[in-house]
């Protein structure tokens, strides 16, 4: 039998706990063992004194009960915040234990020194939870792409933000509205900022990169930019140009380097991306020899991430010592916004412009729309043209990133 401690009964930790009750003959079957439960939960460590799912008689405040007990072999970190699931999770890979987490701040932050100490210590640091919630994207990447050359990685990362905008583009409400109803629902937190200024899409892209191309970046390392300031204007000129805007998390070879930044990107009808709506993520993994792969899912919430924290914990059971190593290196091959081309959206103020735009940038896409136009700059020669458009009379009022 094997014994784990969850640190953390919440959204997730007690998602956990249900599934390994709920699914136990299956786990056992999995191991081939006729065992009424073959993965027991030791012990819950919690601030609360009744954290229910039949586990209060388990429940400790002391870590140290957990780090001193032979029996627990596999730490559940699912606390969330870096401190001090941090300290916690460097204290039980010493201990020799294996440590499973759905904590993408811990990951991205602390990723080199935890997968290092596990290494070292011959256990595991599993991860599959950080990103995606119950996507399976970091064993994929690992484990059955390990022989692939990975070209670019990106994808919708953020369920907050991608629910927001979809709302506002299927009811037409503005970013407030469209936030307060996320909230309302349960899927944005009362301080909305890592989701919707791009911070948590920046981690979990970072996290990826790692592992696709074999460095180390964290989110102080690429730019990201949220959706706080794109209007219901710029959905609706995109949507005219046969767009939709999506916040992306991208990694993509370029060369000899790698690009990576997070921003909302107008991605065309034909990009499966744009069919992805609501809480959803997908991950689009582009390799060299398997070409185009697309992952998707719930990104979040309690039973779908709490799957991705279980399978981790069979992984490591299965095949402990399966760690990755991250390389804390030179970051010199990572560029990031102020040096990625890409296509561009721009919205200027004002109407009847468009003869004269399309005499200077030839064939572009234009729509003129609520007072606005709104053109579409190919790649090439961006600069410049972004420098003419600004010297036309009207008032830049939105530049996005474009994909094509
Ligand atoms: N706040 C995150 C999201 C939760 O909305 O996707 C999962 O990481």
């Amino acid at each position: 039998m094997i014994k784990i401690a969850i640190l953390g009964l919440g959204v997730v930790g007690g998602g956990v706990a249900d599934i390994l009750e709920s699914e136990k003959s299956l786990i056992a079957k999995h191991f081939g063992v006729e065992c009424e439960k073959f993965i027991e939960v030791k012990y819950v460590l919690d601030l609360r004194d009744s954290v229910g799912h039949g586990l209060d008689d388990r429940l400790t405040k002391s870590i140290d009960d957990i780090l001193n007990d032979d029996e627990v072999s596999i730490v559940v970190e699912t606390m969330g915040g870096l401190h001090p699931a941090y300290e916690f999770s460097l204290a039980a890979l010493k201990k020799g234990k294996n440590v499973v987490t759905s904590n993408k701040a811990v990951v991205s932050a602390y990723g080199v020194e935890l997968l290092g100490m596990a290494a070292e210590m011959g256990v595991s640091y599993l991860f599959e939870a950080s990103v995606g919630g119950g996507i399976p994207i970091i064993r994929p990447l690992t484990a059955c792409l390990c022989g692939e050359r990975i070209n670019s990685v990106s994808g919708i990362l953020n369920g907050t933000t991608n629910y927001i905008l979809s709302q506002m583009e299927k009811c037409g409400v503005s970013f407030k509205e469209a936030l307060a109803d996320a909230q309302a629902k349960g899927y944005a937190e009362k301080d909305p900022t890592a989701d919707v200024s791009g911070a948590d899409t920046c981690r979990k892209i970072c996290i990826l990169a790692n592992i696709a191309y074999d460095i180390y970046i964290t989110h102080e390392d690429i730019c990201y930019n949220g959706i706080e300031d794109i209007e219901m204007a710029d959905i609706e000129c995109a949507e005219l140009l046969g767009k939709r805007i999506k916040l992306l998390g991208v990694a993509k070879r370029n060369g000899d380097n790698i690009d990576a930044f997070v921003s909302p990107m107008l991605v065309g009808l034909d990009s499966p991306l744009s069919m992805v709506n609501d809480v959803f993520n997908a991950i689009l993994v582009e390799g060299e020899n398997v070409g185009e792969l697309m992952f998707y899912g719930k990104g979040a919430g309690s039973l779908p991430t709490a799957t991705a924290v279980v399978s981790d914990i069979i992984e490591a059971v299965d095949a402990p010592r399966r760690s990755m190593i991250w390389k804390n290196g030179s970051k010199d091959m990572i560029s990031s916004e102020d040096g990625i081309i890409s296509a561009l959206y721009v919205r200027v103020n004002g109407t009847g412009i468009s003869d004269k735009l399309i005499s200077h940038f030839g064939d572009c896409k234009i729509v003129e729309h609520c007072g606005c136009t709104a053109i579409l700059l190919p790649a090439k020669d961006q600069a410049a043209h972004l420098e003419l458009l600004k010297s036309f009379d009207g008032e830049v009022l939105s530049v996005i990133k474009a994909d094509k």
